[in-house]
């Protein structure tokens, strides 16, 4: 299966590597035709581009480095696979659940064991913009076209969207290894 990383360098600023952001052409599996299919690489900002709608997709954890964030492509959405620093981890774990429009706790959102990696759908869940990372006021995301902001387990903390950022339904496979959907 063969895979092509980019990575693109973030905004700059003081923590920039917070920032980075990988796009990655994955290969993925359809469930059940047993087939194979390259993607493209995905415009973080217009991911509708490519909208092939698989059921499934399979993907290797071991492609994301601390404190980066591959984003995939799963039934026409683009998916967020972030490995958070400890720092992030911690922040979302000591956020009490009163602060929380949506309340949840950031262990309910990531998987037992895997608690650095987050897997959420990108798509605010206001109108159904792309957020990005690293430029809102919580850690985590944020929606330009309205102003939501999310945190480091991509809950929402304020603005107009009224749900976290979706977990979609996956699974490990391996330790590296996990299939989305
Ligand atoms: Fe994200 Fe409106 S679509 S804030």
């Amino acid at each position: 299966m063969a895979e092509q990383v980019v990575t693109h360098d973030g905004e700059g600023g003081d923590d920039a590597t917070r920032r980075d952001f990988i796009h990655i052409a994955a290969g993925a599996a359809a469930a059940g035709a047993g087939v194979m299919a390259a993607w493209p690489l995905i415009n973080q900002m217009n991911p509708a581009a490519d909208t092939l709608a698989l059921s499934t997709v399979e993907f290797d954890m071991s492609k994301v480095q601390e404190g980066q964030q591959v984003v995939i492509q799963w039934q026409g959405k683009p998916v967020f696979v972030r490995y958070r620093t400890e720092r992030e981890v911690q922040e979302a774990a000591d956020t009490p659940l009163s602060d929380l429009k949506d309340p949840q706790t950031d262990a309910e959102r990531v998987k037992e064991g895997h608690q650095q990696y987050l897997v959420v759908v990108g798509s605010c869940t206001h109108l159904g913009c792309v957020p990005t990372f690293g430029t809102g006021d919580f850690g985590g995301w944020f929606c330009p076209c309205h102003g939501s902001h999310y945190d480091t387990s991509g809950r929402i903390r304020k603005g107009p969207a009224p749900l976290n950022l979706a977990v979609p339904e996956y699974e490990y496979l391996s330790d590296t290894s996990i299939r989305i959907g």
